[in-house]
């Protein structure tokens, strides 16, 4: 079935936060949705539930629970059990559950960075102490510094923060790096929290591993962060679990349940399901359609004076290094002239923007345009 992603969609005036905080004509590339409608399945699971009209309490669908077992089968050999699953709003309340039930008061948590900027805040709200370990452009990509890695570790480290595929750097992480970064929990104890919310958004022809599948002493250390809202475009409707196979971090880890944390929504349950079982078809043409983008972006930033970023592997997201532009700050310099990117200050390198190219191409070229100046 052919999919139009080259389609106009107008969302200002739809409540949309990328949209409707910059007035005018702004070009909006920041916040992490695209512009793409949802697939039909998820459409019409959504109009199905409108229309029976009984919107009441919700438990999780076990149809859910088994399409997710089946789906980590089926994409990564993982083998998982449907009572691992915890079921949450979204994949950030999981960040704040994990800073607040995974570590005891005064234990301290490893950061990489950047890093999508929730990880920060959960262990900051917690509130517990965390070193940040900086990523290195290695090869062309963003990956762990292994020797700062154990040199940030302390005494009292009993977590290990890990985003894979990453954001802002677009890195799918190889078996042979999380083997090394599963062993370096192992030999210190760590628990390891793992957002994988990026996983089916792979640009390159590289396997994504979540590393608890890697062994089942990692899977009893690991929680593991998933949701359908990036890939499927359902981040406003709202479904994301944790997998968890160690009974006592499980228990840990749901304090919160119908507490502060609520259930996901019955339009989150039917979304994540559709997408699931029926997304697959226009999972693939909307990454075709990502490709083509990344690749305009890729080609457009290398030639803009200043500028540079890395090969982006996986997400709808570039992390463009503005280093050489001269400006104290890149992401006012590119409001200005009409095009609203990520301030890269927010994932802790201000010198950096991150580009959302999940959006129509005629509209990214338009925004690459204005970039260009
Ligand atoms: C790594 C990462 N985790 C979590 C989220 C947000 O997830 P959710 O909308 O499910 O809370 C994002 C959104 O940009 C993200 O990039």
């Amino acid at each position: 079935m052919p999919f139009d992603f080259d389609a106009p969609v107008e969302r200002r005036g739809t409540w949309s936060l990328r949209w409707d905080r910059y007035p005018g004509d702004v070009i909006a590339l920041w916040v992490a949705d695209t512009d793409f409608r949802a697939p039909p399945a998820v459409r019409a699971a959504l109009a199905a539930r409108l229309e029976h009209g009984v919107f009441g309490y919700t438990v999780a669908p076990a149809e859910l629970r088994e399409a997710i077992c089946e789906r980590m089968l089926r994409l990564y050999r993982w083998r998982i059990e449907p009572d691992w699953l915890v079921f949450l709003p979204g994949v950030v309340p999981g960040l704040h559950l994990a800073a607040r039930h995974l570590l005891g008061a005064g234990e301290h948590a490893l950061l990489p960075v950047p890093l999508y900027h929730h990880f920060r805040r959960a262990l900051e709200r917690a509130p517990r102490p965390f070193t940040e370990v900086p990523l290195v452009l290695s090869g062309g990509r963003w990956v762990f510094d292994e020797v700062r890695l154990a040199a940030a570790r302390r005494r009292e480290t009993r977590l290990l923060f890990l985003c894979n595929p990453q954001n802002p750097g677009g890195t799918i992480f190889t078996r042979a790096e999380l083997e090394r970064l599963a062993e370096f929990a192992l030999a210190h104890d760590l628990v390891i929290c793992s957002d994988e919310i990026h996983c089916e958004l792979l640009l390159d022809p590289k396997p994504h591993v979540p590393i608890a599948s890697l062994a089942p002493e990692v899977s009893r250390r690991t929680v593991t962060l998933a949701s359908p809202n990036k890939a499927f475009n359902i981040a406003g409707v709202g479904c994301a679990w944790a997998v968890i196979e160690d009974e006592r971090l499980r228990r840990a880890f749901r304090a919160d349940e119908h507490a502060t944390v609520h259930d996901p929504s019955l339009f989150g349950y039917a979304a994540a399901l559709a997408a699931l079982r029926e997304g697959d078809d226009w999972l693939a043409a909307q990454l075709d359609y990502l490709r083509a983008n990344r690749d305009l972006v890729e080609r457009e930033i290398a030639t803009m004076p200043g500028l540079s970023m890395a090969h982006v592997e996986a997400t709808f997201l570039a992390w463009i290094d503005c280093s050489g532009l001269g400006a104290a700050d890149p992401h006012a310099h590119f409001l200005a002239r009409g095009v609203a990117l990520s301030p890269g200050a927010q994932f802790g390198a201000p010198q950096f923007v991150r580009l959302n190219f999940g959006t129509q191409r005629a509209r990214l070229a338009q925004a690459l345009s204005r970039m260009r100046g």
